[in-house]
Protein backbone atom coordinates (compact mmCIF):
# COMPACT_ATOMS: atom_id res chain seq x y z
CA UNK A 1 0.00 0.00 0.00
CA UNK A 2 1.48 3.50 -1.33
CA UNK A 3 2.08 6.25 1.25
CA UNK A 4 2.18 9.76 -0.84
CA UNK A 5 2.40 13.01 0.86
CA UNK A 6 -0.89 14.58 1.88
CA UNK A 7 -2.24 17.40 0.04
CA UNK A 8 -4.82 20.38 0.13
CA UNK A 9 -6.76 17.63 -2.51
CA UNK A 10 -6.31 15.01 0.01
CA UNK A 11 -7.43 17.20 2.58
CA UNK A 12 -10.96 18.47 1.00
CA UNK A 13 -11.74 14.94 0.55
CA UNK A 14 -11.25 13.96 3.37
CA UNK A 15 -12.92 16.86 5.08
CA UNK A 16 -16.19 15.10 3.04
CA UNK A 17 -15.40 11.91 4.61
CA UNK A 18 -15.24 12.89 7.88
CA UNK A 19 -18.54 15.56 7.97
CA UNK A 20 -21.03 16.02 8.45
CA UNK A 21 -19.90 15.05 12.66
CA UNK A 22 -16.29 15.82 12.53
CA UNK A 23 -14.64 13.44 14.96
CA UNK A 24 -12.05 15.95 16.24
CA UNK A 25 -14.66 18.52 17.02
CA UNK A 26 -14.29 17.90 20.83
CA UNK A 27 -10.69 19.08 20.71
CA UNK A 28 -10.98 22.01 18.97
CA UNK A 29 -14.32 23.06 20.75
CA UNK A 30 -13.73 22.44 24.53
CA UNK A 31 -12.52 24.67 27.44
CA UNK A 32 -10.82 22.13 29.40
CA UNK A 33 -11.54 22.06 33.36
CA UNK A 34 -10.20 18.21 33.26
CA UNK A 35 -8.04 16.14 30.92
CA UNK A 36 -9.55 15.07 27.81
CA UNK A 37 -8.35 12.09 25.88
CA UNK A 38 -8.28 10.51 23.05
CA UNK A 39 -6.74 6.89 22.42
CA UNK A 40 -6.00 5.56 19.17
CA UNK A 41 -5.33 2.08 18.05
CA UNK A 42 -4.32 1.01 14.04
CA UNK A 43 -5.57 -2.50 13.86
CA UNK A 44 -6.21 -5.30 11.21
CA UNK A 45 -9.65 -7.33 10.71
CA UNK A 46 -8.52 -9.70 12.97
CA UNK A 47 -7.93 -7.39 15.69
CA UNK A 48 -4.14 -7.53 15.63
CA UNK A 49 -2.28 -4.25 16.12
CA UNK A 50 1.47 -5.90 15.15
CA UNK A 51 2.95 -9.53 13.66
CA UNK A 52 4.73 -11.37 15.92
CA UNK A 53 7.46 -9.98 15.26
CA UNK A 54 6.73 -6.51 16.46
CA UNK A 55 6.16 -5.01 13.02
CA UNK A 56 3.15 -2.72 12.88
CA UNK A 57 4.52 -0.03 10.03
CA UNK A 58 2.18 0.06 8.43
CA UNK A 59 -0.99 -1.34 8.66
CA UNK A 60 -2.99 1.25 8.27
CA UNK A 61 -3.35 3.70 4.80
CA UNK A 62 -2.56 7.24 3.66
CA UNK A 63 -6.30 8.42 4.72
CA UNK A 64 -6.01 6.58 8.01
CA UNK A 65 -1.62 7.98 8.84
CA UNK A 66 -3.44 12.07 7.71
CA UNK A 67 -6.45 11.43 10.29
CA UNK A 68 -3.70 10.56 13.33
CA UNK A 69 -1.26 13.51 12.15
CA UNK A 70 -4.75 15.51 12.36
CA UNK A 71 -5.32 14.06 15.64
CA UNK A 72 -1.72 15.20 17.16
CA UNK A 73 -1.79 18.36 15.78
CA UNK A 74 -5.32 19.20 17.92
CA UNK A 75 -3.92 17.71 21.29
CA UNK A 76 -1.54 19.23 24.01
CA UNK A 77 0.49 15.86 24.40
CA UNK A 78 0.84 12.71 22.46
CA UNK A 79 1.43 9.43 24.59
CA UNK A 80 2.95 6.21 24.34
CA UNK A 81 4.18 3.18 26.09
CA UNK A 82 7.95 2.20 26.23
CA UNK A 83 7.36 -0.55 24.45
CA UNK A 84 6.22 1.32 21.64
CA UNK A 85 8.87 3.26 21.38
CA UNK A 86 11.63 0.36 21.88
CA UNK A 87 9.54 -1.62 18.65
CA UNK A 88 8.85 1.68 16.27
CA UNK A 89 10.74 4.28 17.39
CA UNK A 90 8.00 7.03 16.40
CA UNK A 91 8.83 10.42 15.74
CA UNK A 92 5.22 11.20 16.88
CA UNK A 93 5.48 15.00 15.68
CA UNK A 94 3.41 16.50 12.54
CA UNK A 95 4.49 15.58 9.08
CA UNK A 96 1.29 14.81 7.23
CA UNK A 97 -1.03 17.73 7.69
CA UNK A 98 -0.32 20.98 8.70
CA UNK A 99 -0.15 21.89 12.21
CA UNK A 100 2.48 22.44 15.62
CA UNK A 101 3.99 19.25 16.94
CA UNK A 102 2.27 18.36 20.35
CA UNK A 103 4.29 17.29 23.31
CA UNK A 104 5.56 14.10 23.63
CA UNK A 105 5.03 11.62 26.79
CA UNK A 106 6.77 8.25 27.06
CA UNK A 107 5.34 6.16 29.49
CA UNK A 108 8.52 3.89 30.90
CA UNK A 109 8.16 3.25 34.61
CA UNK A 110 11.61 1.12 34.63
CA UNK A 111 13.71 3.08 33.00
CA UNK A 112 14.23 0.65 29.84
CA UNK A 113 13.67 3.41 27.24
CA UNK A 114 16.64 4.27 24.60
CA UNK A 115 18.22 7.81 25.46
CA UNK A 116 18.56 8.70 21.89
CA UNK A 117 15.28 7.50 20.88
CA UNK A 118 13.25 9.84 18.07
CA UNK A 119 10.36 11.50 20.10
CA UNK A 120 12.80 12.59 22.76
CA UNK A 121 14.78 14.56 20.07
CA UNK A 122 14.46 18.30 20.69
CA UNK A 123 12.33 19.70 17.90
CA UNK A 124 10.92 22.81 20.35
CA UNK A 125 8.18 20.87 21.95
CA UNK A 126 8.18 19.45 25.09
CA UNK A 127 9.05 16.27 26.46
CA UNK A 128 8.05 14.16 29.36
CA UNK A 129 8.90 10.57 30.56
CA UNK A 130 7.04 8.81 33.32
CA UNK A 131 8.27 6.77 35.65
CA UNK A 132 8.54 4.52 39.00
CA UNK A 133 11.14 5.72 40.68
CA UNK A 134 13.51 8.62 39.38
CA UNK A 135 16.50 7.64 37.18
CA UNK A 136 18.56 8.46 33.84
CA UNK A 137 16.63 10.21 31.07
CA UNK A 138 17.20 11.72 28.23
CA UNK A 139 18.70 15.61 27.17
CA UNK A 140 15.96 17.87 27.99
CA UNK A 141 13.04 15.90 28.98
CA UNK A 142 11.23 16.22 32.17
CA UNK A 143 11.02 13.40 34.95
CA UNK A 144 7.62 12.50 36.15
CA UNK A 145 7.74 10.03 38.93
CA UNK A 146 4.63 7.70 40.04
CA UNK A 147 4.72 5.07 42.82
CA UNK A 148 3.43 2.12 40.82
CA UNK A 149 1.33 -0.08 42.47
CA UNK A 150 1.38 -3.56 41.72
CA UNK A 151 3.43 -2.69 38.48
CA UNK A 152 0.25 -0.22 37.12
CA UNK A 153 1.29 3.21 36.95
CA UNK A 154 -1.95 5.39 37.61
CA UNK A 155 -3.89 6.62 33.99
CA UNK A 156 -5.75 9.14 36.27
CA UNK A 157 -2.15 10.17 38.08
CA UNK A 158 -0.30 10.43 34.91
CA UNK A 159 -3.41 12.75 33.54
CA UNK A 160 -3.68 14.83 36.62
CA UNK A 161 0.24 15.52 36.48
CA UNK A 162 0.40 16.56 32.98
CA UNK A 163 -2.67 18.67 33.44
CA UNK A 164 -0.55 20.47 35.99
CA UNK A 165 1.58 21.17 33.57
CA UNK A 166 -0.42 22.78 31.38
CA UNK A 167 -0.88 19.64 29.41
CA UNK A 168 -5.33 19.07 28.85
CA UNK A 169 -5.82 17.48 25.63
CA UNK A 170 -4.43 13.60 25.16
CA UNK A 171 -3.46 11.71 22.47
CA UNK A 172 -2.77 8.09 23.83
CA UNK A 173 -1.90 6.43 20.51
CA UNK A 174 0.02 3.00 21.50
CA UNK A 175 0.29 0.56 21.97
CA UNK A 176 -2.20 -2.08 23.08
CA UNK A 177 -0.94 -2.33 26.50
CA UNK A 178 -0.76 1.27 27.61
CA UNK A 179 -4.12 1.94 25.89
CA UNK A 180 -5.77 -0.68 27.41
CA UNK A 181 -4.90 0.71 31.30
CA UNK A 182 -6.12 3.87 30.31
CA UNK A 183 -9.48 2.41 29.16
CA UNK A 184 -9.64 -0.18 32.27
CA UNK A 185 -9.35 2.93 34.77
CA UNK A 186 -11.76 4.81 33.09
CA UNK A 187 -9.18 7.46 31.63
CA UNK A 188 -10.48 7.36 28.01
CA UNK A 189 -12.86 9.79 26.41
CA UNK A 190 -13.10 8.68 22.92
CA UNK A 191 -11.55 5.96 21.12
CA UNK A 192 -10.75 6.16 17.85
CA UNK A 193 -10.22 2.25 15.95
CA UNK A 194 -8.88 2.16 12.44
CA UNK A 195 -9.58 -1.07 10.81
CA UNK A 196 -7.38 -1.78 8.14
CA UNK A 197 -8.52 -4.47 5.15
CA UNK A 198 -6.27 -6.62 6.43
CA UNK A 199 -6.23 -10.39 7.96
CA UNK A 200 -2.83 -10.40 9.74
CA UNK A 201 -3.70 -14.23 11.08
CA UNK A 202 -1.44 -13.99 14.39
CA UNK A 203 0.46 -11.67 16.67
CA UNK A 204 -0.16 -8.76 18.74
CA UNK A 205 -3.37 -8.22 19.85
CA UNK A 206 -5.57 -5.08 20.35
CA UNK A 207 -7.01 -4.01 23.44
CA UNK A 208 -6.90 -6.40 26.35
CA UNK A 209 -9.61 -5.59 29.37
CA UNK A 210 -10.30 -7.27 32.18
CA UNK A 211 -12.59 -10.27 31.93
CA UNK A 212 -16.23 -10.07 32.32
CA UNK A 213 -18.35 -12.99 32.80
CA UNK A 214 -21.44 -12.11 30.31
CA UNK A 215 -21.79 -10.26 27.30
CA UNK A 216 -23.68 -7.74 28.93
CA UNK A 217 -21.03 -6.69 30.87
CA UNK A 218 -19.48 -5.82 28.06
CA UNK A 219 -18.96 -1.96 26.88
CA UNK A 220 -20.91 -0.23 24.44
CA UNK A 221 -19.90 2.48 23.40
CA UNK A 222 -21.56 4.97 21.27
CA UNK A 223 -19.65 4.84 17.66
CA UNK A 224 -19.69 6.49 14.71
CA UNK A 225 -18.32 5.09 11.24
CA UNK A 226 -16.19 6.62 8.80
CA UNK A 227 -15.35 5.21 5.51
CA UNK A 228 -12.06 6.16 3.95
CA UNK A 229 -11.60 6.92 0.63
CA UNK A 230 -8.41 3.78 0.71
CA UNK A 231 -10.49 1.13 2.46
CA UNK A 232 -9.67 1.91 6.24
CA UNK A 233 -12.73 2.51 8.57
CA UNK A 234 -12.66 4.81 11.97
CA UNK A 235 -15.28 3.34 14.84
CA UNK A 236 -14.96 6.87 16.59
CA UNK A 237 -16.23 5.49 20.09
CA UNK A 238 -17.10 7.52 23.08
CA UNK A 239 -16.55 6.26 26.14
CA UNK A 240 -17.57 8.25 28.54
CA UNK A 241 -21.42 8.94 29.10
CA UNK A 242 -23.00 12.18 27.69
CA UNK A 243 -20.13 12.34 25.29
CA UNK A 244 -22.47 11.26 22.30
CA UNK A 245 -21.87 9.50 19.04
N1 LIG B 1 -1.13 -0.57 15.36
C1 LIG B 1 -0.99 0.45 16.19
O1 LIG B 1 -1.78 1.41 16.19
C2 LIG B 1 0.15 0.44 17.14
C3 LIG B 1 0.38 1.58 17.92
C4 LIG B 1 1.44 1.53 18.83
C5 LIG B 1 2.21 0.38 18.95
N2 LIG B 1 1.95 -0.69 18.15
C6 LIG B 1 2.71 -1.93 18.29
O2 LIG B 1 2.43 -2.40 19.60
C7 LIG B 1 3.60 -3.09 20.11
C8 LIG B 1 3.92 -2.44 21.45
O3 LIG B 1 2.73 -2.46 22.22
P1 LIG B 1 2.74 -2.97 23.71
O4 LIG B 1 1.34 -3.09 24.16
O5 LIG B 1 3.63 -4.16 23.77
O6 LIG B 1 3.55 -1.79 24.38
P2 LIG B 1 3.18 -0.33 24.91
O7 LIG B 1 1.78 -0.20 25.35
O8 LIG B 1 3.73 0.68 23.96
O9 LIG B 1 4.14 -0.31 26.17
C9 LIG B 1 3.87 -1.22 27.21
C10 LIG B 1 4.81 -0.96 28.33
O10 LIG B 1 4.64 0.38 28.81
C11 LIG B 1 4.63 0.35 30.22
N3 LIG B 1 3.26 0.66 30.65
C12 LIG B 1 2.19 0.95 29.88
N4 LIG B 1 1.13 1.28 30.62
C13 LIG B 1 1.54 1.19 31.90
C14 LIG B 1 0.93 1.46 33.16
N5 LIG B 1 -0.34 1.93 33.26
N6 LIG B 1 1.66 1.25 34.27
C15 LIG B 1 2.93 0.83 34.21
N7 LIG B 1 3.58 0.59 33.04
C16 LIG B 1 2.89 0.79 31.93
C17 LIG B 1 5.09 -1.02 30.62
O11 LIG B 1 6.50 -0.95 30.62
P3 LIG B 1 7.45 -2.03 31.37
O12 LIG B 1 7.30 -3.30 30.61
O13 LIG B 1 8.83 -1.45 31.24
O14 LIG B 1 6.98 -2.13 32.77
C18 LIG B 1 4.55 -1.88 29.49
O15 LIG B 1 5.17 -3.11 29.32
C19 LIG B 1 4.69 -2.90 19.10
O16 LIG B 1 4.76 -4.08 18.33
C20 LIG B 1 4.21 -1.75 18.25
O17 LIG B 1 4.69 -1.85 16.93
C21 LIG B 1 0.92 -0.70 17.27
Amino acid sequence: MGHGSYTRDTAKKQARHVSPQNPLWPLRERRLTKPYVVAQLGQSLDGRIATVTGESQWINGDCALDHVHRLRAHVDAVLVGVGTVVADDPRLNVRRVPGRNPARVVLDPRGRMPVDCQCMADDGAPRFVVRAEPGPCPPGAHEIVITSSDGIVSPRAILSRLFEHGLGRILVEGGARTISTFIAEGCVDRLHVLVAPMLIGSGRPGLELPPIASLEEALRPATRVHVFEDGDVLFDCALKPGEGA
